[in-house]
């Protein structure tokens, strides 16, 4: 059976990948940034996921106002790299896998999520620059990945509750899937910032690094922020977050944080980083002594 074996978060700030084109990212100002990815890209060479479903958002790429799907599922072969603007990012075709996500579709719409199922579409920062931050420049990406695109940008977007539950139900989806596969998922996006307005640049450090003690453990209490918690202490982009909310209700009841790292300032934003391992008591390996919890912010 195909078995969910870690969690990732990582924000997914379009100037980062920006860095990595350009080979910036060992410079005086991203150096830092991308320093805290060192531990997961050499624990990534061991983990080899087959799959990783990459909780996302698309921001104005694939859709725009025309069509906004709450939850949108892509099913196709392979998606290349939008272009955002100024032209797509030299970086590989992210390679699909529509068998297991013509599955968990199945499994999610017979659970009472009604899915967008996407065959074609471009993918843009929000799913390959967390590429870019775990696999650095390979010539193709080691994984194969199943974009899950979330509305984060378009009130209203879904419930932390919601985002939650959802992953619960990815979890009993792969889980019934007969293939034996390594399968990781990611959320991404946040942390705090808000791009513009009178606000632009707000950073909350405090929320922020609340929100990632919330995520290890065994407490759901951030299924229960509300929307306007969001807004209100994190900026208008805060709800990105909720993205990560997917990731860790697909871990199951308890969580074992393995590497955490927090960043101010990256662009306007906060960035952030956390690998989880579910700690279920199901058998699967526990023996990582990778707790390198000393990155995590002041
Ligand atoms: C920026 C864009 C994002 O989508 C995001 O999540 C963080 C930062 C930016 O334009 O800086
Ligand atoms: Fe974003």
């Amino acid at each position: 059976m195909a078995r969910i074996t870690a969690g990732i978060a990582t924000s997914h700030v379009p100037l980062l990948g920006v860095a990595s084109d350009q080979g910036k990212d060992r410079d005086a100002y991203f150096g830092p940034i991308f320093a805290g990815y060192d531990w997961t890209r050499a624990w990534q060479q061991a983990e080899k996921p087959d799959v990783v479903i990459l909780i996302y958002n698309d921001h104005a790429s694939a859709f725009d106002m025309k069509i906004i799907p709450t939850f949108a599922i892509g099913c196709g072969e392979r998606y290349a790299s939008a272009d955002e603007g100024w032209g797509a990012r030299p970086v590989p075709d992210v390679e699909g896998h529509p068998d297991l996500a013509w599955h968990i579709a199945q499994s999610l719409v017979l659970d009472e999520f009604d899915m967008t199922i996407i065959n074609e579409m471009d993918v843009d920062h929000g799913l390959t620059v967390p590429l870019t931050m775990m696999y650095g420049k390979p010539a193709a990406w080691p994984t194969k990945v199943i974009p899950l695109a979330v509305n984060v940008v378009t009130y209203p977007p879904p419930s932390g509750n919601r985002c939650w539950a959802l992953g619960e139900a990815i979890r009993r989806a792969v889980e019934s899937y007969g293939e034996d596969l390594n399968v990781q998922i990611w959320g991404t996006g946040g942390m705090s910032h808000q791009l513009q307005g009178p606000r632009a640049g707000l950073i909350n450090r405090e929320w922020d690094n609340r929100f990632l003690d919330g995520l290890t453990g065994e407490g759901d209490d951030l299924r229960r922020i509300p929307h306007l918690e969001y807004l209100r202490e994190t900026g208008s982009e805060g709800i990105e977050m909720v993205m990560w909310l997917v990731m860790r209700g697909a871990l199951g009841k308890r969580t074992r944080a393995l590497h955490r790292h927090y960043h101010v300032p990256c662009s306007n934003t906060a960035i952030g980083h956390l690998v989880l391992r579910p700690d279920n008591g199901e058998g699967l390996d526990m023996t990582d002594d990778g707790a390198d919890l000393a990155t995590a912010a002041a």
